[in-house]
């Protein structure tokens, strides 16, 4: 078998026990080594506690001074710092893609935002990027063509040294079909010969929500390596925007969409791998959200470039019984973006929506 050099791996291909016999057994003196009883289940066994030695020595100053140390690490600002990081955001001018923008630039980020409406995403930049810590700068991109997506990471390069963080969040829906018929005719009928169901659309919601990924991620991996070299202890990101849509069996009546983003979360597992074999330090992870209000989900949005979904239309559908907020979103974003132990994984925002509609 063919194993790229990984630090994970250390290239060779070790037994399947062979990091568990390394482990070292840790011990107690007084306490014998014997399984642990559950806490469901009563045991009259008793344990013996012995007293550590180190409870009974006074504690020193300095020792209180390293603590109070310690704790600034826990500090909000320090657990989820993204000030002075740079990031791009695909489909920044609305939606899930505004929120994501809006939690990183007022946190201190420079943001980029892409799309292919250049109105939306200068007033985006207008009325989100004045008086917070960050910036949020617009450049129109077609992230579904790959010169366009060159011109982007030219544009960038000639702006930046390094990216800290790419969001991969411009997505389009597909059309509805309905699928409750029994009727096999009738079930041919709407998946099948209905106009909408064609080919060309399988294949523009699977460019727009599948392909870009890869060829976004790829195209900007020099400069995302360069934003791991910015700063000890950080390592570039990419996340990913996939869907509950992709977990849940549901065909939610967009066959094309769903099966569009199945494919979004399997290529961030095979990203986040090959580019960890590759021995680059970027992180891939994604967040798939449940339902947000977007330009997407109600077709439109104010003046504010936001959208909104009346909290009713979701009681009894989903266990929050309400649509996501901003800020749902926007916490995400933050975790994924600077926990830097998170890799090849999918953070589902959904309100528990999943829960109920089971997956595969
Ligand atoms: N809202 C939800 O409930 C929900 C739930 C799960 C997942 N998602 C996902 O979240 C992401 C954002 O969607 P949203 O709901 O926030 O909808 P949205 O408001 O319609 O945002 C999508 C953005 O993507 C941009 N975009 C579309 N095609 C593009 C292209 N070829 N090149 C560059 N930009 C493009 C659009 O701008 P232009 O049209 O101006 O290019 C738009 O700003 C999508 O991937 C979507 O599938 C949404």
């Amino acid at each position: 078998m063919f194993v790229r050099s990984c630090p994970l791996i250390r290239q060779t291909v070790q037994p399947r026990n062979f990091y568990l016999s390394k482990l070292p057994l840790i011990t107690h003196p007084s306490r014998p080594l014997k399984a642990p009883s559950s806490p469901h289940t009563s045991s009259s066994s008793t344990h013996t506690f012995s007293t550590n030695t180190t409870y009974r020595t006074p504690v020193s100053d300095q020792i209180r001074m390293e603590a109070k140390q310690d704790n600034q690490k826990f500090k909000l600002e320090n657990l989820f710092n993204v000030k002075g990081k740079v990031a791009l955001v695909t489909g920044g001018g609305s939606g899930i893609g505004l929120m994501a923008t809006q939690a990183l630039a007022v946190n201190g980020a420079k943001v980029y935002i892409t799309g292919r409406t250049k109105e939306k995403l200068e007033r985006v930049a207008k009325l989100y990027g004045a008086d917070v810590p960050g910036d949020i700068i617009p450049i129109t991109a077609d992230i579904t063509d790959k010169e366009s997506i060159d011109n982007l990471v030219q544009t960038i390069s000639e702006r930046e040294k390094f990216l800290s963080i790419l969001i991969n969040n411009a997505g389009v829906s597909s059309s509805t079909q309905t699928t409750e018929h029994e009727d096999p005719q009738k079930l041919r009928q709407s998946l099948f010969e209905d106009a909408s169901s064609d080919v060309e659309e399988w294949d523009k919601v699977f460019r727009t929500n599948a392909s870009q990924l890869f060829f976004m991620t790829t195209a900007f991996l020099p400069l995302l390596s360069r934003g791991t070299e910015q700063e000890h202890g950080w390592s570039s990101t990419v996340i990913n925007i996939t869907s509950i849509s992709g977990i849940v069996k549901l065909a939610q009546h967009h066959f094309a969409y769903n099966a569009s983003k199945a494919a979004a979360l399997h290529l961030t597992k095979m990203l986040a791998h090959e580019v960890i074999s590759s021995n680059l330090r970027v992180r891939v992870n994604n967040i798939a959200p449940g339902v947000f209000p977007s330009e997407m989900t109600t077709e439109g949005s104010d003046e504010k470039q936001k959208s909104s979904i009346p909290k009713e239309k979701f009681e009894g559908k989903v266990p929050a019984a309400r649509p996501g907020k901003d800020e749902d979103i926007a916490s995400a974003v933050l975790f994924a973006a600077s926990n830097q132990y998170l890799n090849g994984q999918t953070v589902v925002v959904d309100g528990g929506y999943v829960l109920m509609a089971g997956t595969v």
